[in-house]
């Protein structure tokens, strides 16, 4: 692409991203599983006929949605996959999410000034459900990544929706999900559906209380990111408090090179952490591979797997006494 229609891209994506949002908040794609002109989605949805055309046809732009020569739209096969509520692997949650987010990006100015975060808008509902929306798409990769020989029983720290966790209770494993009490309800509700009995849960801050012991793995996915590089540490040695001997700890975060520029997702990633944390941001595969060796760790692996990395680490006799 030349440099010109790069930029200009990047000056007008907010205009896509908006109108895909609105077109979720609407929930246009549950209504276009069969083809409907726009009066009648208009007619439906009790909203304006003329913006109504304008968007759908913006919508069928983006590749979301067909026309036909009658002039009625219909979801294209990405939409019904990804855009209906009732798919297993729907992402309507993490675009809502997208969308909170974007109120709070519109402070980046007044954060640049600061170097405070703006949280003004939150809706932790469609957060955690996001954040299966997310896991839904790798979570076996995930967990494949990970070493189950001789784990009994496991932890999964910040285990939000619970998406990892029911994966490790089906490989056999009693899991403890530990998180927010928030967040441990609306857990609840996936755990129940999947109908998995071999799960636990402890409510609280894993900061400033107790997350039980006797576990043979801690699972700690995509929390580290929101936390200052003491706060991890600091998490990495309660975990391994709680680990029984030989015991592992497994993370997984998003792909940030060493640079810190690239890759693109990765660099934007860290700028959502400047935005909505106070001392977050995306850290390397060699930042955390020193934390786990200097809180006394060893034999890391490194994998990475659909776009974030996972790094696996173990407890030894020798390392007990860190
Ligand atoms: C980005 S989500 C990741 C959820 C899940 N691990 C995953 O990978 O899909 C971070 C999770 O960590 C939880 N969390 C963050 N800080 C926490 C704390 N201090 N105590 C307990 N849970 C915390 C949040 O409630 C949220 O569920």
């Amino acid at each position: 692409m030349s440099d010109i229609l790069n930029l200009k891209n990047i000056m007008s994506g907010y205009g896509k991203s908006r109108v895909l949002f609105t077109a979720n908040n609407l929930r246009v794609f549950d209504y276009l599983k069969k083809p409907k002109s726009a009066k009648a989605l208009a007619a439906k949805l009790d909203i304006d006929l003329r913006a109504t055309t304008i968007l759908l046809d913006a919508l069928t732009a983006l590749e979301f949605l067909q026309k036909d020569a009658d002039f009625r739209y219909v979801n294209t096969s990405l939409a019904t996959l990804y855009l209906v509520s009732s798919s297993s692997l729907y992402q309507g949650d993490i675009i809502s999410h997208s969308d909170t987010l974007w109120k709070n990006w519109s402070g980046l100015d007044e954060i640049l000034k600061t170097g405070k975060p703006n949280r003004s808008a939150h809706n932790h509902n469609s957060f955690i459900r996001a954040m299966h929306n997310l896991s839904v798409l790798k979570v076996k990769d995930v967990i494949d990544c990970i070493d189950l020989s001789g784990v009994k029983t496991a932890i999964d720290i910040g285990g939000g929706p619970g998406t990892y966790t029911i994966e490790l209770a089906k490989r056999g494993i009693e899991t403890t999900l530990f998180d927010r009490p928030e967040t441990i309800a609306i857990a609840k509700e996936f755990v129940n559906k999947s109908r998995r009995k071999n799960i636990k849960y402890i409510e609280g801050d894993f900061t400033s209380d107790a997350i039980g012991g006797g576990y043979d793995l801690a699972f700690i996915s995509q929390v580290f990111h929101s936390y200052s590089v003491k706060e991890c540490m600091g998490l990495i040695r309660k975990v391994k408090k709680a680990l029984n001997k030989n015991g592992k700890i497994a993370i997984q975060e998003f792909i940030i090179e060493d640079n810190m520029a690239s890759p693109l997702d990765g660099a934007m990633f860290s700028v959502n952490m400047l935005v909505n944390s106070d001392h977050g941001r995306c850290y390397t595969v060699k930042e955390m591979d020193l934390w786990l060796k200097k809180c006394g760790l060893t034999d890391i692996s490194i994998t990475n797997v659909n776009e974030a990395v996972v790094l696996c680490a173990r407890l030894t006799d020798q390392t007990l006494d860190f």
